[in-house]
């Protein structure tokens, strides 16, 4: 029979991809609760609803890119394309909001999309976010930015380049679409057929075509067409942004591939990743998202990064940590007989915070030894029947190739004392022996 594979766009995230997914991880939640933001977890399948009103029905992922299906029930559910509807779904419908304003909240999790796959692009992938929800400050624009930029810090990821926009209220925007309109319509005919569409459906996506990119560098820009308390409000989140430190490249063009932004929008991207997918995450503020939802008017701000995107970048850098090997001592038994004294041994090990894998498989003991030392254990801790009689183990340092007989009274101590210097393990002789052959 034929063996089965992983969907296609999917990819197991083995241990050692596992351990340094999890220091990525580990590190956006720290920065993110160093703000004050707290974690959440909403459902991965959603109501179609929330993303058709929520993402937009003229967008690339509602219409091209979402796995949906129905229920038993006849139900449309659809598995998250992203996080922001089902957070402020989440948060308002339990009137968070009610008690605390704004609400700060961080997460991680899988999304999906049915884009072609390809370096950087999965139909499952990772995102961490968060979201300021219930204020409509600038200065929270610049927080939530700067939340991005001390995690990329704490990754050591250099050369971020952050891209700024604003897109002003839906008041602006319809003028600035008005403005688009007026100059792409004489040039309808030789536009490519996405272009023609959007001219009618969504015309601030004109700006993403990369066929007509020489079109879109004559294109109105978006600044012109923003009253003066957006123009305001951007300047307030330029002015943030210097003051903590931290380097933004004002795009015109920036728009974003998600309908409920307002104000000010924002991407990070990195030279190692190319083309498409050069941008590592993206966020801006969502005020008019709430009411879209159902929900009373509520103004929110967050953002969103690919994991898989980020870990290319830092794997490109060099600044992924070694990742740590599975266990610091390997237990054995020598024969069956002791394999119950061998399990109570490593039990009191772990009592001592000490990682132990146990072995009392019936196999010849070097053969045991040796796995030790593929796990990465740097001490093997052996129980043969002398050391059951004597109530001791024999203690092997594997860098050394030294080994002592201790009572098991001393036996956390003696690994430990191994484990934290090196040198001093050299000092043990060996005098002990243990039979290897049994
Ligand atoms: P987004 O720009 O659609 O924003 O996605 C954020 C990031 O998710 C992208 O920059 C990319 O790194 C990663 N990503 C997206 N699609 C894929 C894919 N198919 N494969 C691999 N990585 C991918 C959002 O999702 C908004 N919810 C961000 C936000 C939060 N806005 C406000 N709050």
């Amino acid at each position: 029979m034929p063996q089965i594979a992983a969907p296609k766009g999917t990819r197991d995230i083995l241990p050692d991809e596992f351990a340094t997914r999890r220091w990525l991880l580990d590190a956006h939640s720290a920065v993110a609760e160093s703000f004050g933001y707290r974690g959440i977890e909403t459902p991965v399948i959603e109501s179609t609803e929330l993303f058709s009103r929520g993402v937009g029905t003229d967008t690339d992922i509602v219409e091209k890119q979402m796995f949906t299906f129905d229920d038993r029930g006849g139900r449309s559910l659809t598995l998250r394309p992203e996080g922001t509807a089902g957070a402020l779904r989440a948060v308002l419908g339990a009137h968070l909001d009610q008690e605390i304003r704004p609400v700060r909240a961080h997460y991680a999790g899988p999304f999906f999309r049915a884009e072609r796959p390809q370096a950087g692009r999965q139909h499952q992938f990772t995102q961490v976010g968060i979201e300021c929800i219930g204020e409509g400050s600038p200065a929270l624009d610049a927080e939530i930015i700067e939340v991005a930029w001390r995690f990329f810090q704490a990754l050591g990821i250099d050369g971020i380049h952050l891209q700024v926009n604003s897109l002003g209220s839906a008041a602006d925007r319809a003028r600035y679409r008005a403005a688009l309109v007026a100059y792409y319509t004489p040039l309808e005919a030789s536009l490519c057929d996405d272009c023609r569409r959007r001219l009618h459906t969504n015309p601030l996506r004109l700006l993403d075509c990369k066929r007509d990119a020489a079109l879109v560098a004559d294109a109105p820009i978006l600044w012109e067409s923003l009253d003066t308390p957006s123009r305001e409000h951007f300047t307030s989140v330029l002015r943030d942004l210097e003051a903590a430190g931290i380097d933004a490249v004002r795009n015109d063009r920036l728009v974003r591939g998600l309908d409920y932004y307002s104000d000010t929008v924002f991407e990070f991207w990195h030279d190692v990743l190319q083309g498409a997918q050069s941008s590592l995450g993206g966020g801006g503020r969502y005020d008019g998202l709430a009411e879209l939802l159902g929900f009373p008017p509520t103004p929110a701000t967050g953002y969103a990064l690919g994991v898989e995107r980020i870990l290319m970048v830092a794997r490109a850098l060099g600044t992924v940590p070694p990742v740590p090997t599975a266990a610091d001592v390997l237990v054995c038994s020598v024969e069956p007989g002791q394999a119950e004294a061998a399990g109570g041994v490593a039990r009191l090990i772990r009592d001592a915070e000490i990682r132990t894998v146990l072995d009392v498989a019936e196999r010849r003991l070097d053969r045991k030894l040796r796995g030790a030392t593929r796990i990465g254990a740097r001490v093997a801790v052996i129980i043969g029947e002398n050391e059951v009689k004597d109530d001791g183990a024999v203690v092997r340092d594997l860098d050394g190739h030294n080994q002592e007989t201790v009572p098991i009274s001393e036996l956390a101590t003696t690994i430990i004392r191994i484990l934290v210097t090196d040198s001093d393990a050299s000092d043990s002789v060996a005098t002990d022996s243990v039979g290897e052959d049994s």
